[in-house]
């Protein structure tokens, strides 16, 4: 990664890299962020299938909902944005748990929690710094594996965000989702998400919305500019077009060496030891 790229890029907060995207001043302001009870939360380390979620969660309000722009996103002033909508706001967020406003806790908001196997997590995250002119620079797949594994990337460790998550898994405003169930069976989990947002979608329109949702759907809206191109829910561009790249399962196999892949299981083993994953 070339030095001078992140000291551009990046800056630390509370221990965790964030782009310069995300301002300071926004960031220590965040434990202000005033809470609507019938806010819903997506949350996710980047890279884990969220702007997939998103697409499919807007489809199945049939009042008017706003999928807002991160809320660890802009500078100061995209607390106040916030406040003045008037629509009911679905805000994504990569915020690690510990770092979420207070409000949303209190208040009980209801909160979706997506996650994917962390390797293809990874694999993902290195095209993005490739292709993102907002991210710094990874000259190898070898450097970005490094990077990953000690937590050195946007958003901090894979490890951290998941298991801050985790330890709230119980809570019945937290739902927990992964890519992979979704691309098993994605009407199932559509399902999930209706009984836990407490929607009434008939099973006919719950497989519609599955067939609108699918990659090649997204990615071809993308193209044609059927969605607003330069509105992402990831806080890391606003170019829509970086963020349908292949989404498959177990592509990670095309980049880990079989040393990489011992060597991510044992961190993964220690990291993880006391997770039900
Ligand atoms: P890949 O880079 O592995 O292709 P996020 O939205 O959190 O940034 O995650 C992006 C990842 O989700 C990308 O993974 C992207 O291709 C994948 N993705 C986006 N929409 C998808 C869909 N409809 N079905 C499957 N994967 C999808």
């Amino acid at each position: 990664m070339s030095s001078s790229g992140e000291a551009e890029l990046l800056h630390t907060f509370k221990g965790i890299p964030f782009t310069t995207r995300s301002s300071p001043e926004l960031l220590k302001s965040l434990h202000t962020f005033d809470a609507r009870e019938d806010d819903v939360l997506l949350v996710s380390y980047p890279k884990s299938g969220t702007h997939w979620l998103a697409g499919v969660i807007t489809k199945l309000y049939n009042t008017q909902v706003t999928v807002t722009s991160p809320i660890e996103f802009g500078d100061v002033s995209q607390l106040e944005k916030l406040n003045k909508l008037s629509s009911k706001r679905i805000i994504p967020t990569h915020l690690d748990y510990n770092m979420l406003p207070p409000n949303f806790k209190n208040k009980k908001c209801k909160m979706i929690y997506i996650s994917r196997n962390p390797k293809d997590t990874a694999v993902s995250m290195f095209h993005y710094y490739r292709d993102n002119p907002n991210l710094p620079t990874v000259d190898t797949w070898t450097a970005f594996f490094d990077l990953f594994l000690k937590g050195n990337v946007v958003c901090g460790s894979w490890f951290d965000h998941f298991l801050s998550w985790e330890e709230h898994e119980d809570e019945k405003n937290i739902l927990f989702l992964f890519y992979e169930d979704m691309k098993k069976d994605l009407p199932r989990v559509v399902k999930e998400i209706t009984l836990f947002l407490s929607l009434n979608v008939s099973d006919d329109d719950i497989r519609d919305i599955c067939e609108k949702s699918s990659f090649s759907e997204m990615k071809n809206d993308t193209e044609k500019e059927n969605s607003d191109p330069t509105h992402t829910v990831c806080a890391l561009t606003s170019n829509r077009k970086l963020i349908f790249r292949k989404g498959a399962v177990g592509d990670w196999k095309n980049y880990f060496t079989p040393k990489q892949n011992i060597r991510f299981q044992e961190i993964f083993n220690e990291k993880m030891k006391l997770s039900k994953m």
